[in-house]
């Protein structure tokens, strides 16, 4: 796979992305997509939100067993969204501001600047909240005494 472009992104270091329960995430940048591939952006705007697939590029190595910030209780890597995994791809589901050309604005970014983007898509959510079921982040969520309804941010 080759990057179909790159983020840029206020977040400079790791430490100003938010993290934990009830984080939300609210910065601005731009996902700045090749101008050879312009086209394939074409009808994009009239989603309101896009998932972006990209890629941790500044992950090493993987644990299948791993903490959190939301849980000293250890979870496998597949329940939990770590940086650290066998297959170092991540997902964001951002909102779409606005297009210029082969620049998207977006809100909602918890990736670093710089990072590389390997496909979009749009947002189509057909899950109903009530059958929604958040796992081992609701039981940890209630031993931190912590609310379900977030603080902040959207649960990437
Ligand atoms: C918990 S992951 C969630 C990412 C995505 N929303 C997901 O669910 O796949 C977000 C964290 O990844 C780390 N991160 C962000 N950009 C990264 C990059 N380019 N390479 C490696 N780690 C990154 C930051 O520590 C950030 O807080």
């Amino acid at each position: 796979m080759k990057p179909i472009g790159h983020v840029r992104s206020p977040l400079a270091g790791k430490e100003q992305i938010p993290t934990g329960a009830g984080a939300r995430h609210e910065a601005e940048g731009v996902l700045e997509v090749l101008p050879e591939l312009e086209a394939g952006l074409t009808d994009l705007e009239g989603f309101s939100h896009l998932y972006v697939i990209w890629a941790f590029d500044r992950a090493e190595g993987f644990d299948l067993l791993t903490t959190t910030p939301l849980d000293a209780l250890p979870h496998g890597v597949f329940s939990t969204r770590s940086p650290r995994r066998p297959n170092p791809i991540a997902l964001t589901v951002v909102r779409l501001l606005r297009r210029d050309g082969c620049r998207l604005h977006v809100r909602g970014l918890d990736m670093l600047d710089g990072t590389p983007i390997l496909d979009l898509k749009p947002y189509l959510s057909s899950v109903p909240a009530d059958e929604l079921r958040r796992g081992w982040m609701t039981e940890a969520e209630a031993r931190a005494g912590q609310a379900s309804e977030p603080k902040t941010g959207a649960g990437q």
